[in-house]
């Protein structure tokens, strides 16, 4: 018997209901299929990459690849009213004083309430208020003050803009050492990101530095406030210190200014070091000497980041610093295929590597490739025992994935490189020592995947 599916008729006489039903099975069936489809291609290219690895043909790291990126989470607060301070973060200013940023969408005090016991505001602060506008986009009113001054190590209870359902607390960083930072850079805002803000955030950390690629906004400004939003817990607790990456720029046709977004939602105690930008400036915190340098502005011996460079290390007292340490993002040393001979790296390291040199800087952390790698003490391109620890760390867990392919062999001055999601921490002891650990996002679990301890160059008579 053959059964005739008219289709004229079957649409005439489709309810409402039938409609529905009929819409679910087909988009179940689509679903199926682009999984089916997904997991061959899968299939196909693990068989491939144990094929070609099995003949030495691929190079795969072997340790631990973590090769899938994961979504976007987005964050918004749609339980906040139109006045309740959002997107809270702080950042040191000078010696003892701490710069509270936030959000609002309607127009509020720019006031900062804070003590030491939690409801209790004994001391009362008013600071500024801007905003911006990028293509249609206008954001909401950003706020800046800076409260002080502050004991060190002491938590301090604060609520923003007079608003009490909203109360925060942070902990002051240590007056001397030992301190702890936290490293991430190239941060995003994907489940990995999540995992990541979640082991620093059980970490016993003081600090959190970023060697730049903070939200991944990419030009769409909403994603700055859902950045805002995501990172608040943290960065409301801790002061987040921060510098540019590539993803901070966002200069197009029709918002040619670069560093817009950046500029106004990251600003940095760039006054207090005498630089005249938001892209570079230093502090010192405990007894380190925290630099933050900007690989998307000028570098070169003329420019107004070299000469202040050039001062910023000259004045540096290492009796009272005996530690430097330097954040920038693209990495001046880079064993990954990721990022190869960018002139944010090749020229900028040509330019100011024996400025870092000549000072002694001990570290230089950097981000942009999304893997983790450590280095030897390196000075033009040679192990050098007064030359810097060079560190990537850009495996935050952004949406673009890790940058799994290495260059063969490994260099010998590198000394360790794994394309992981992770964190690192580092421990500054005392003058003399500090230990570093990267920990690995292992099945978000952290794991302590590599650790060294470094000794000051300043501790070194022979630096
Ligand atoms: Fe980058």
């Amino acid at each position: 018997m053959k059964v005739k599916i008219n289709l004229t008729y079957i649409l005439t006489h489709l309810s409402k209901h039938h409609f529905i039903v009929f819409h679910f099975l087909y988009s179940l069936y689509a679903y199926l299929n682009v999984y089916f489809i997904t997991m061959a291609i899968q299939g196909l290219h693990f068989l491939f990459v144990f094929i070609f690895t099995s003949l030495g043909i691929l190079h795969t790291v072997s340790s631990y690849n973590r090769p899938l990126p994961r979504k976007d989470i987005i964050y918004l607060a749609e339980d906040l009213n139109s006045t309740s301070p959002q997107q809270v973060h702080i950042s040191v200013y000078g010696e003892d004083e701490m710069r509270i940023s936030w959000i609002t969408n309607n127009s509020a005090p720019a006031t900062v309430d804070y003590g030491t016991s939690p409801g209790v505001y004994t001391n009362s602060t008013n600071g500024s208020t801007s905003s911006y506008n990028y293509g249609s986009y206008q954001s909401g009113e950003i706020y800046d003050v800076v409260i002080g001054p502050l004991q060190p190590n002491t938590i301090y209870y604060y609520r923003c803009s007079s608003n009490s359902d909203r109360e925060f607390n942070f902990k002051t960083p240590p007056a001397q050492l030992p301190i702890n930072f936290a490293v991430s850079g190239d941060l995003g805002q994907t489940d990995w990101t999540n995992s990541t803000l979640n082991h620093i955030s059980n970490s016993n950390y003081d600090m959190l530095i970023l060697p730049g690629d903070l939200s991944y906004a990419d030009t769409e400004q909403d994603r700055w406030d859902s950045f805002g939003h995501l990172v608040e817990p943290l960065a409301s607790q801790r002061p987040w210190m921060v510098t540019q990456g590539n993803h901070e720029i966002e200069s197009t046709s029709y918002h040619p200014e670069p560093f817009t977004a950046y500029n106004a939602r990251w600003r940095m105690p760039f006054e207090d070091s005498n630089s005249t930008s938001n892209l570079y400036y230093s502090f010192d915190v405990a007894g380190v000497h925290v630099v933050m340098l900007g690989s998307y502005t000028d570098f070169d011996s003329n420019s107004d980041q070299y000469i202040w460079l050039q001062a910023d290390l000259g004045i540096v007292d290492r009796s009272k610093t005996p530690w430097i340490v330097v954040l920038l993002h693209a990495p001046w040393y880079n064993s990954n295929k990721a990022h190869q001979g960018e002139y944010q790296s090749v020229d900028m390291k040509a330019s100011m590597e024996g400025l870092l040199y000549q000072a002694r800087v001990d570290v230089v952390f950097a981000g942009h490739v999304h893997a983790y790698e450590r280095f030897t003490r390196v000075y033009n391109d040679t192990a050098d025992n007064c030359g810097l620890v060079y560190i990537t760390i850009g495996d935050g867990g952004n949406r673009e994935g890790l940058a799994t392919k290495y260059i063969y062999p490994q260099p010998e001055i590198s000394l360790f490189r794994e394309a992981s999601f992770g964190h690192g921490q580092f421990e500054v002891m005392n003058a003399t020592h500090a230990l570093w650990t990267w920990h690995r996002n292992e099945d978000d679990e952290s794991v302590v995947a590599d650790s060294t301890w470094l000794m000051s160059h300043s501790s070194d008579p022979d630096c």
